[in-house]
């Protein structure tokens, strides 16, 4: 599958590359090429160290939006609107979003856009025909990288479109020890997307790290 991230450089979006780069044509996305070249010079590095020899490419965001069949936004919500308003293309793709927007006080908590959520938002902001699908929300960047560790997470994926929401499955059951479950429509994303904060409660007050869930 080709899949072009947005915002590759990022926590998520190099965690998300490694893991997905060894069966995967995978191309890290940024606002300047050289910064996304020099992203993916080192995690294929970090994969030719341990043996995984994988070929990354770092291209321009709109390189990467051209290149995916799978377009990941792993861009910070605040940024969101103005990024995925700047790039073209993006109809008849799948569209997955792993944005939570949150804020911090003495808690961490969920703060949506007045659409519901950053999935919700999206589908206002991209063209008719564009396949939204939320995946990733809840697992940790420390736990992408960290490529030692086991992602033994579930990924809740929702979106409006059946046929995407089985190609997210797919990508996310891509990466070992993954598990996907179909959440339903994209009305379903604000809960997905709430979830994140908790599980950040919960690592702050129960002293944890990158604490993150398992549905059975
Ligand atoms: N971090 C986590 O543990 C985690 C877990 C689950 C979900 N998420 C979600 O994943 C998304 C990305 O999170 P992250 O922690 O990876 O974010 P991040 O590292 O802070 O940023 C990701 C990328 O966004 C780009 N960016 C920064 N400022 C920008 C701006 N003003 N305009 C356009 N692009 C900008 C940068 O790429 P360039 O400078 O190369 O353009 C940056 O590398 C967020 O929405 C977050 O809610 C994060």
């Amino acid at each position: 599958m080709k899949i072009g991230i947005v915002g590759g450089t990022g926590e998520i979006g190099e965690g998300l590359a490694m893991r997905l780069a060894p069966r995967h044509d995978v191309v890290i996305g940024s606002r300047e090429a050289e910064k996304a070249s020099a992203s993916s010079t080192e995690c294929m590095g970090i994969l030719r160290g341990r043996g995984t020899p994988c070929v990354l490419r770092g291209v321009t965001n709109q390189e990467a939006v051209d290149h995916g069949e799978v377009v990941i936004l792993a861009i910070p919500f605040t940024h969101l609107a103005a990024t995925v308003s700047a790039l073209t293309g993006m109809e008849k793709k799948v569209v997955i979003s792993p944005v939570n927007p949150m804020q911090r006080s003495d808690i961490f908590f969920f703060d949506p856009p007045p659409e519901g959520s950053a999935a919700l938002l999206l589908q206002k902001l991209l063209p008719p025909g564009t396949r939204i699908c939320t995946a990733f929300n809840n697992v940790a960047a420390n736990r992408w990288r960290a490529l030692d560790q086991t992602l033994d997470y579930s990924v809740a994926v929702c979106g409006d479109d059946a046929g995407a929401r089985q190609v997210v499955r797919g990508v996310v059951e891509s990466v070992p020890n993954l598990k996907a479950f179909d959440a339903g429509p994209l009305r379903v994303s604000p809960m997905i997307e709430a979830i994140t904060p908790l599980l950040l409660n919960i690592a702050r007050h129960s002293k944890m790290k990158d604490v993150g869930i398992q549905f059975r």
